[in-house]
């Protein structure tokens, strides 16, 4: 999951030099999501999720996590949603396994 507030329309220095380092991180494949708290526009979060997607090569959520000024109500639930989805992708690449204390399946 990567972040980032739009100021300017753009997305955060400190994140862009992260997308920048991640692109030799090798993550094609693995899930990915991203958010932005927001006012107005909101390029953030879909310049983000465009990188992952494309540089990256990473297996999205199918949109960003858009929160337009955070403190909205409804927002907290929007984020639970939103992890949720990413859990059930994570889920779904994580091969299923036995504990080897209890045997249950995990
Ligand atoms: C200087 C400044 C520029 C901003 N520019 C944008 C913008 O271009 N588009 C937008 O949607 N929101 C813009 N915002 C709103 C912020 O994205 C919004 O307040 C966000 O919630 C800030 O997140 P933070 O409180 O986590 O820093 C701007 C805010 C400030 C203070």
């Amino acid at each position: 999951m990567i972040g980032s507030a739009t100021y300017h329309g753009e997305i955060m220095k400190s994140v862009k030099t992260l997308l920048f380092a991640l692109e030799n991180a090798n993550l094609g494949g693995k899930p990915g999501g991203s958010f932005s708290s927001y006012g107005w526009s909101g390029e953030a979060p879909i310049r983000i999720h465009d990188t992952m997607k494309h540089v990256l090569r990473m297996n999205m959520v199918d949109e960003p996590l858009r929160i337009q000024y955070a403190q909205l109500n409804g927002s907290e639930q929007k984020c639970r949603d939103y992890g949720d989805r990413i859990a059930k992708k994570v889920a779904g690449i994580v091969p299923r396994m036995e504990c080897p204390f209890c045997h249950k399946t995990l």
